[in-house]
């Protein structure tokens, strides 16, 4: 391995929570439950692909502009949720691995399909320990396509296939593995069963973890 690559939202703080919870509120305003087993389709893809995953619940069709208007709500209020968050909210282990990669020399790189990235990373205090950031704003397709990760590895200067990808989301274990990189899922095994490893939370893994992943494949 020589460089790790992480998801944000889910992995290394729960803002995933956050988009659920803005989500659901703009469903209901249209009539539509989202409920948790449906949201794992919105978990990693981009804004629009959330909300259009939202409106197929209902076959709703809507113009171009009432969807950016949707879209701005559910951001706008994402962005009050997030606000409140400190370095207190980043999960546990996820510090120790991080000086722990650093310890041992590995590259780090962040890539979030999400354009609020910067802001979470700044609230949480942890912007200066990622080498590279790919976030929402830098990509033309979002995760299940691979164009994330590879850009990522592309500006560690890494081969792919010398890439560990920690994500919480299906679309997100695809684009890892369509990438040609190394993934471990955090979550639930039979959502994230494309992973070379799925554990519960980010404080099961470890560094020895992360090398026999890459050591077996
Ligand atoms: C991903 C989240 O990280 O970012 C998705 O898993 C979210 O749920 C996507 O839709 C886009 O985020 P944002 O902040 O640009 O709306
Ligand atoms: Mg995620």
């Amino acid at each position: 391995m020589e460089a790790c690559i992480f998801d944000l939202d889910g992995v290394i703080v729960d803002t995933a929570r956050f988009h659920f919870l803005a989500w659901k509120r703009l469903a209901a305003e249209l009539g539509i439950k989202l409920t948790e087993q449906y949201n794992e389709k919105l978990k990693g893809v981009s804004r629009l692909d959330s909300l259009n995953f939202i409106l197929e619940l209902k076959q709703i069709t809507l113009s171009t502009e009432e969807k950016v208007q949707l879209a701005d709500k559910k951001n706008a209020w994402f962005v009050e949720y997030i606000h409140s968050m400190s370095p207190r909210d980043i999960y546990p282990g996820v510090l120790e691995l991080l000086a722990k990669l650093k310890s041992e020399n590995i590259k780090v790189g962040l890539a979030s399909s999400s354009k609020n990235a910067r802001i979470v990373l700044a609230q949480l205090g942890i912007s200066e320990e990622f080498e590279v950031i790919v976030d929402g704003t830098m990509i033309t397709n979002t995760k299940p396509h691979p164009e994330i990760f590879l850009k990522t590895a592309l500006l560690l200067n890494t081969p792919p296939a010398r890439c560990l990808v920690i994500e919480d989301a299906a679309a997100g274990v695809a684009a890892a593995k369509a990438a040609g990189m190394g993934c471990i899922g955090i979550g639930n095994n039979l959502i994230l069963n494309q992973a070379d490893l799925v554990v519960g939370n980010m404080a099961e893994l470890s560094w020895t973890v992360l090398n026999q992943i890459m050591q077996r494949r």
